[in-house]
């Protein structure tokens, strides 16, 4: 099944790639190390192993698309080819765009076309082809590298008395891919998705709607409409690359913030400088090819430290493109204790 997904999703991203003009480097990266495509299957090969080896485990169960009929999935490829062209366009041009959106409704740094996606995360056409374009970006890994956040999870779950009496927050859940996973695995787990964009929380409802117990909520994640300690386990997936430094820092509060003394912060986001040394030349380059305004902080950004004593990190792993971190959150008496 993987061999066939990663297929379909590997093939579009080639064609995608021929059909785009390439954007030159600038000199000072053009000597960093970059994978070759083998490298990159190599890879995304392991990362499909691990996963298969985690399913084995009984670490989560297995996956299963809920993309639809052939059909739909053959509509969502021409959707994705047919904007491609306004993409490019915006690529080629160097515009991230400035959305006609209500300032006072959104922070400034989150009206762009991240990506050069059309209309940033601010339409219906966005939420419905977000998921497709992330397999196609990642060569159909995309899920996979997600699912990762379910061995740390299964483990704070094990530690917190199990799913029935715990409370998760998936903050900036998009369109609702982690938390159909932890639902999945977890039916009796109260789940909250927390997301600034009212078109993907939209999509998320419809992929949750099997489901009791799921709560979502329009919201800022520098500002949380929740009470203090009110979560066992948060996740974070792919939105600290999005984050100005300063509101990375305020995002990181305010996840201190709402969860439990010796409650789990799971983070899935890219791969930073370092952390595979063969790719980071392919990652200083990303942000140019996929308008990313904040990544190149990113790429350098100390997490631990953004996190600060409140958190101690309890367990790391690479996958592929992205690496998953799991840190507890410590009582006040141990924050106390170090300073
Ligand atoms: C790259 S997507 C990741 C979505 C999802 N977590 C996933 O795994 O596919 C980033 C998401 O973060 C949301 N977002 C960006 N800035 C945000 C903020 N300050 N507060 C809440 N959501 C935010 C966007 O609307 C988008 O859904």
């Amino acid at each position: 099944m993987q061999t066939a997904r990663v297929s379909w999703y590997f093939g579009q991203k080639l064609l995608a790639a021929r059909l785009s003009r390439p954007v030159p480097p600038p000199e000072r990266l053009r000597d960093r190390p970059m994978p070759d495509r083998r490298r990159i299957l190599a890879d995304l090969r392991a990362l499909l192993e691990q996963d298969w080896h985690n399913i084995a485990a009984g670490h989560y169960a297995m996956p299963a698309d809920d993309w639809g009929s052939p059909i739909a999935e053959l509509r969502r490829a021409v959707d994705f080819f047919a904007d491609l062209g306004s993409v490019e366009a915006r690529r080629q041009a160097g515009l991230g765009g400035r959305l006609p959106a209500p300032a006072a409704k959104y922070p400034r740094y989150y009206l762009q076309n991240f990506h050069f996606q059309t209309d940033g995360y601010l339409s219906e056409a966005s939420a419905e082809r977000y998921d497709h374009q992330v397999e196609v970006l990642f060569g159909g890994g995309a899920a996979a590298m997600r699912r990762q956040a379910l061995v740390p999870l299964r483990a704070a779950l094990l530690r917190s008395g199990g799913a029935a009496s715990a409370r998760l927050l998936d903050v900036a859940c998009g369109t609702g891919a982690l938390l159909r996973e932890v639902k999945r695995n977890y039916p009796r787990l109260s789940v909250t998705g927390l997301d600034l964009s009212a078109p993907y929380l939209a999509v998320a409802q419809r992929r949750l709607a099997d489901w009791s117990r799921v709560e979502l909520t329009e919201g800022a994640a520098e500002a949380m409409p929740f009470d203090d300690g009110g979560f066992d386990i948060v996740t974070c997936i792919y939105l600290f690359h999005e984050l100005p430094p300063r509101t990375r820092r305020q995002v990181a509060a305010e996840l201190a913030r709402v969860l439990k003394p010796g409650g789990t912060l799971i983070l899935v986001d890219s791969l930073q400088t370092g952390d595979a040394p063969d790719y980071d030349g392919l990652l200083a380059r990303f942000p140019l090819a996929f308008h990313e305004p904040y990544y190149a902080s990113y790429l350098a950004e100390d997490l631990d430290g953004v996190l600060g004593p409140g958190f101690v990190r309890d367990d790391s792993a690479l996958a592929y493109f992205s690496k998953v971190v799991a840190y507890r959150r410590k009582s006040c008496g141990e924050v106390e204790h170090n300073i």
